[in-house]
């Protein structure tokens, strides 16, 4: 799951897929990570945490890091929040790995395209990006569940 900054949409879309395949017995590994490294080693914003906590889904775990090159080949799916993330993400993938770079809304089936960021946001918008994540994380768990069978 990548964003910009790792500390806003990203933490959510792990902390609620993670969740989300607890509860239906499916053993995938999932990560999260930004384009830029700007709060590398930082918690996930408060308003993160706190929309996360009101779900009973905690990120308080989680820390701030840039994707690495590496990253490319340890997953098989690289989830980008918006466009602008998709670009930087196919300008960086080797050229193999391309395949593996999604849209993050669109692989869900979604109409929309971006999860918008609620970095100068309030507490709504993160309430907005949090039911957008969760509804497309369901749809994404359905697909690996499937697929695992
Ligand atoms: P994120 O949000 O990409 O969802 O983590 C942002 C976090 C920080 C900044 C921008 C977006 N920033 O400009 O520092």
């Amino acid at each position: 799951m990548v964003c910009l900054g790792n500390i806003c949409r990203s933490p959510l879309a792990e902390g609620i897929l993670k969740e989300q395949l607890r509860n239906s017995g499916i053993s995938i590994e999932v990560d999260s990570a930004g384009t830029s490294g700007w709060h590398a080693g930082e918690q996930p914003d408060k308003r993160s945490i706190s929309i996360a906590r009101e779900h009973h889904i905690d990120i308080t775990d989680q820390k701030a890091r840039k994707i690495d090159l590496s990253d490319f080949d340890r997953f098989d799916l690289i989830f980008a929040m918006d466009q602008s993330v998709y670009k930087d993400l196919r300008n960086i993938a080797p050229a193999e790995t391309l395949n593996k770079v999604h849209l993050f809304l669109t692989y869900s089936g979604s109409e929309e395209m971006d999860v918008p960021d609620p970095w100068y946001g309030g507490p709504e918008d993160f309430r907005h990006v949090f039911n957008m994540i969760r509804e497309a994380c369901r749809q994404i768990s359905l697909k690996l569940l499937n697929s695992n069978r």
